[in-house]
């Protein structure tokens, strides 16, 4: 969670009376974190938020991610996923392909071709996507954000949200759903909160949403998902009809490229590239940079085995010169247990190199990955035999 940040009209303190020009009183809805002891938003509608005139079971969401068969996933390999396979099909909501997961965290390909046709509420996770292709709004009770290729964008757990895709463009995102948590790396913020002026990037890179005041667009549903079941809620009136608010939950977008790359003497690990982090894992920014200026630094990766941590690759843009067979959309799993490094040739050629213009979003984890049944119809099966002579 950032900084505060207030939009719309609020009361001058918490929790009293708080009326519209004709004396009717607004409602109050706090949404909170950590019980009540974690980052907090304050909304104020025009309704009263708790109260809905039907419910029931909704169908409409995406598949649960199943973890595939034990015989599957052995003998231990280097993987590698064709994400540009995967199915473009329908709104946001229902338009996900999982990926991989554990119990913090679950990545999935989002590849919709319309808009959401109810507002969202993911209670299992806080969002984190990154666009891969795409433009179009993000629509919530707490305003709007605009997003192009190559955004991040946030949305925390619980906020009501719709994807609004701009048409007839190609949309092609990764979510990453943090059932845990999701914060800033902790070493890039000083004792009250705020960003370090030495973090990789700054308050200001952070584009918080923009708020209209209360939007009826005709919707009056909200889904829940809870433990992966989704409840449909409907409402007599907008779930947009708030006044204002003010906290530190929000949803923001970062354009990955506001990332500060850090080149070292020689090569730096990838903790020098920590965008984001969850409880178990640390998401990294691989932006074009200057490489290592030592005159006989091997800009390459060196061959590693992080021995606690599996690692998932997203190759966005760019030359990947350590990696053959590797191209724009692929997704590349090394487990702990196996060493990965660059493929013959790429080490001893990477001499002399001085930038990299490569695009990439790693996300390593504490707790092993499972692959997902869903996406095995995407597999390079040639991948872990490219490190053979
Ligand atoms: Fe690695």
């Amino acid at each position: 969670m950032l900084d505060r940040h207030v939009a719309g009209s609020v009361p001058a303190k918490h929790h009293i009376v708080f009326r519209d020009e004709s004396g009717k009183l607004y409602h109050e809805e706090a949404h909170t974190r950590m019980g009540f002891d974690g980052p907090y938003t304050l909304l104020y509608h025009v309704n009263e938020p708790h109260r809905h005139s039907e419910w029931r079971p909704w169908t409409g969401g995406w598949e649960r991610p199943v973890a595939e068969a034990p015989e599957t996933s052995q003998p231990l390999r280097r993987r590698h996923f064709k994400s540009f396979d995967m199915p473009r099909s329908g709104a946001p909501v229902s338009a996900r392909t999982p990926v991989m997961f554990n119990d913090d965290v679950i990545v999935s390909i989002v590849r919709p071709t319309a808009p959401d046709p109810v507002y969202l509420s993911n209670l299992d996770g806080d969002e984190l996507f990154y666009i891969h292709h795409g433009s179009g709004i993000m629509r919530s009770t707490l305003g709007d954000i605009r997003y192009e290729r190559r955004d991040y964008v946030f949305v925390p757990r619980g906020i009501k949200y719709r994807w609004i895709p701009d048409e007839g463009v190609e949309q092609y995102w990764i979510a990453f759903e943090c059932l845990q948590d999701f914060f800033l790396p902790k070493q890039w913020r000083t004792s009250t909160g705020q960003i370090r002026m030495d973090a990789p990037f700054c308050h200001r890179d952070f584009v918080r949403p923009e708020f209209r005041g209360p939007l009826d667009e005709g919707i009056r549903s909200f889904v829940v998902k809870r433990d992966h079941v989704f409840t449909e809620y409907v409402q007599p009136w907008s779930p947009l009809d708030v006044v204002g608010w003010d906290g530190s939950v929000y949803p923001w977008k970062f354009p990955i490229l506001a990332f500060q790359p850090r080149a070292g003497l020689t090569h730096l690990p990838p903790d020098w590239h920590g965008n984001f982090a969850f409880p178990g894992g640390l998401i990294c920014s691989f932006v074009p940079r200057v490489v290592d200026f030592h005159p006989d630094a091997i800009p390459c990766p060196y061959p590693h085995e992080a021995v606690n941590c599996d690692e998932f690759l997203f190759y966005a843009e760019g030359n990947f010169v350590s990696r053959r067979g590797i191209s724009p959309g692929s997704i590349s799993f090394h487990p702990r247990g196996i060493m990965h490094g660059p493929h013959p040739g790429a080490y001893e050629a990477s001499i002399g190199h001085r930038r990299t213009d490569e695009l990439a979003v790693m996300m390593d984890t504490m707790k092993p990955l499972r692959i997902a049944r869903q996406t095995l119809s995407f597999e390079d099966a040639e991948y872990h035999a490219s490190w053979m002579p």
